[in-house]
């Protein structure tokens, strides 16, 4: 009753903000990602009857933040009546900074339990499921270039291009390593309640994925640059016309954000994107990755600077 599973974080490029079923982890819109391959968290889920209570270490601290939300995500893979869990997370990256750890995680807590239990579902049930824990969990489920678009009453995830046919990087730069102030969970319902441009954003939604398809399907960097930070700033103003606001940027985010147009003014095949935090996220043609990375190390107030290829999804690492 033991399996340990790895997962790797997603980064989305056309982006997932607002839900349309809060009660059952529902997005409003559909949307792109990569998965990446350097970084992850590793899962293992120790099913035994005889404990009392689900239980909890990350990077071998006993630690109970996380154990609700993964808690309950086993309740929904396994069922109610279910034995307790000891769990065992590792990460290699910061937490909860904006820097898609629900993704890997929970993505990493559903293949792992469903193992433990002797459970083989299919791949886009274990989406379906780690989905309904953290939606871009289900993008963490396949490899590549991701998009998940809405069903009629679910979501249905897909590799649209593989790590292999167009081979990117992303350069992150941490500017900040602790936890983030608010969780996204809350600030997409502030905005979907407060925010006067929400309904803009949902509206314009299905062109920035139909642009992004097109870039991918066509290897079409600059197309692809263009709608992927027109879509970031878009949410990104979207959660500043929130109210309370919902700003995660700091100033050393700004430098990395012009450190990146000025790349692109000699020529740089990179561009930026953020997502629930204040670390940039620069994607990268692999022929400008050292450039890139040189460039936002030396960016004042960047204090780590990770490097990634584009990866596969969460799978097993060992037999249960
Ligand atoms: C800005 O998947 O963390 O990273 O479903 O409430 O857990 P919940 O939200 P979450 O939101 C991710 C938001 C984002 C954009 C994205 O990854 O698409």
């Amino acid at each position: 009753m033991r399996a340990t599973a790895i997962a790797q974080p997603n980064i989305a490029l056309i982006k997932y903000w607002g839900k349309r079923d809060v009660a059952r982890n529902l997005p409003a819109v559909g949307s792109i990602s990569i998965t990446l391959s350097e970084l992850f968290t590793e899962m293992q889920v120790h099913l035994d009857a005889r404990l009392s209570a689900d239980t909890l270490t990350v990077n071998g601290q006993a630690d109970s933040a996380m154990l609700p939300r993964l808690g309950s995500c086993i309740d929904r893979v396994l069922g109610d009546g279910r034995p307790h869990a000891e769990i065992r997370s590792r990460s290699n990256f910061p937490i909860a900074a904006g820097l898609a750890s629900s993704a890997s995680a929970f993505a990493a807590i559903t293949v792992a339990a469903a193992a433990a239990a002797g459970q083989s579902p299919s791949t886009a049930e274990l989406a379906s499921l780690a989905g309904r824990a953290s939606g871009s969990a289900a993008r963490s489920l396949y490899g590549g270039f991701v998009e998940l678009a809405n069903s009629e009453d679910d979501i249905v995830v897909r590799t649209i291009a593989a790590a292999s046919e167009w081979p990117l990087n992303v350069v992150v730069a941490i500017t900040e390593a602790g936890p983030k102030a608010v969780g996204s969970t809350v600030a997409m319902e502030t905005s979907r309640k407060t925010s006067p441009f929400y309904s803009s954003w949902i509206e314009q939604q299905d062109q920035d994925l139909d642009a992004a398809r097109q870039a991918i399907h066509d290897r079409d960097f600059s197309q692809l640059a263009a709608v992927a930070e027109h879509n970031c700033l878009k949410m990104h103003s979207v959660m500043w016309t929130s109210r309370p606001p919902v700003v995660y940027w700091n100033s050393a985010t700004m430098r990395c954000l012009q450190a990146v147009r000025d790349m692109q003014a000699d020529g740089l095949g990179v561009f930026f994107t953020m997502d629930a935090g204040p670390q940039v996220k620069a994607v990268c043609l692999p022929e400008c990755t050292d450039a890139v990375r040189a460039s936002l190390a030396s960016v004042n107030g960047v204090t780590e600077v990770m490097v990634s290829a584009l990866g596969d999804g969460a799978r097993l690492v060992e037999p249960g």
